[in-house]
């Protein structure tokens, strides 16, 4: 390209068009191609975005291209689309011609984006913050964060769909998020945290609010106290109040790991609605009364069904023996009666009344 233009440009310049050795001539076409190759970087801006070389930022927005935009200039630092409808995120979606970009920011939300493919991220190994707020994912490859050693910030708030829910556990649990700082999940109908482990990050922050979390296990509740640096936002999850909720409420009091602790509502048992969780008494959350309650009635069921069972097998296996002792006792109740009888008719004897007298 360089030599070409050099021709190009001695050729069409008078002043050197017969002495294309000529010191000066070289002079201006090295000048020419120095001032010629930014002008022209400038100019490519991929169509409907605006960029600003001084801030290092391209923003897309609102175009009717279902793509990334393709040919973003190489110095971008921050890249911002939204509004698109970018329905999939390929392989590779933001390097240009195979090459890495030094980008560190990419803000992506509001683009309908549905799938994200493994690798979607490659080429961008200085990344700091992906946004991917406010999409539609429903589906999330194994290795869609793949390559982004860098990564501090992700936010994925109100943008998983259900179908995706399960595949997003086995995403975020990649190596290669081992310096992630803050994850957004809020808003995401989420039932439990969706990180197989914590160990792996080097979490700060992580946002769960707005979920359908009812309750945090025991398992989970050991891994956060080991993780003293991480601070859990989890207002605005329907907690059930019974005593499941045991270690978790005691990790909310003694831990002060919940920067939002005081917002946590109970929405179950109907008796203890919008109860702060914070509020409730260990009683309410114990769990040795109502089991023992439960074991005592088991228990008592049991106790109850096998001498109801002894009982049925002694009277299968004596059923003759039992036959011959109702014969006995009706024998020995008509011969008791025979006696009666017999007595009654000489009480109502009135010679032998008589004799009494
Ligand atoms: C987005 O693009 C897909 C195909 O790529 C199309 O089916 C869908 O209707 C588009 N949605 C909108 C809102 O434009
Ligand atoms: C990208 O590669 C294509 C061919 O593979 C080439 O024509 C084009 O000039 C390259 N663009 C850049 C910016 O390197
Ligand atoms: C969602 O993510 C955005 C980043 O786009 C962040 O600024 C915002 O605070 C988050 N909203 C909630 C409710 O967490
Ligand atoms: C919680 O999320 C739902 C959608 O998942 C949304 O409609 C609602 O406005 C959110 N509530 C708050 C308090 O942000
Ligand atoms: C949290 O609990 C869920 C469900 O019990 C489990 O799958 C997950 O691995 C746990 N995660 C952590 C970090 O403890
Ligand atoms: C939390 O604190 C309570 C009393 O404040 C204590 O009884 C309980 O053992 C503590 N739990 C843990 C796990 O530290």
């Amino acid at each position: 390209m360089g030599v070409k233009m050099w021709i190009f440009y001695c050729a069409d310049n008078s002043k050197c068009v017969f002495s294309i050795w000529n010191q000066w001539c070289l002079y201006y076409a090295a000048v020419a191609c120095l001032l010629l190759s930014p002008v022209r970087t400038d100019d490519v801006c991929p169509s409907s975005c605006i960029c600003a070389r001084d801030s290092r930022t391209v923003s897309c927005r609102d175009g009717e291209d279902p793509e990334v935009p393709g040919d973003i200039p190489e110095w971008t630092s921050t890249l911002i689309v939204k509004g698109r409808n970018i329905s999939t995120l390929q392989r590779g979606a933001f390097m240009i011609n195979g090459t890495e970009l030094e980008m560190t920011a990419l803000w992506l939300s509001h683009n309908g984006i549905q799938v994200i493919e493994p690798y979607a991220f490659l080429g961008l190994p200085r990344l700091h913050l992906l946004d991917l707020s406010h999409n539609k994912l429903e589906s999330i490859s194994a290795r869609a964060f793949h390559g982004l050693p860098e990564l501090r910030s992700l936010y994925l708030n109100y943008s998983i769909m259900p179908e995706a829910t399960a595949q997003l556990s086995n995403a975020l649990s990649t190596q290669s998020l081992r310096n992630l700082h803050i994850l957004e999940l809020a808003g995401n109908s989420l039932e439990s945290i969706p990180l197989m482990r914590l160990d792996i990050y080097n979490l700060h922050v992580l946002v769960l609010i707005n979920n359908s979390i009812e309750s945090i296990g025991l398992e989970n509740v050991t891994n956060l106290y080991q993780q003293r640096r991480i601070r859990v936002y989890l207002s605005s999850n329907p907690f059930r109040c019974n005593c499941e909720l045991e270690p978790f409420y005691y990790w909310l009091k003694n831990s002060s790991q919940c920067p939002d602790a005081g917002r946590l509502l109970c929405s179950e048992p109907e008796a203890k609605r919008d109860v702060p969780v914070e509020k409730l008494r260990g009683e309410d959350v114990d769990c040795t009364n109502e089991n023992l309650e439960a074991v005592s009635y088991v228990f008592l069921g049991i106790v109850l069904a096998l001498i109801g069972v002894v009982f049925l097998m002694v009277l299968y296996l004596n059923r003759g023996g039992i036959k011959r002792w109702l014969n006995n006792i009706r024998e020995a109740c008509r011969d008791q009666m025979e006696v009666y009888h017999y007595r009654y008719e000489q009480d109502s004897d009135p010679r032998l009344a008589n004799v009494a007298v």
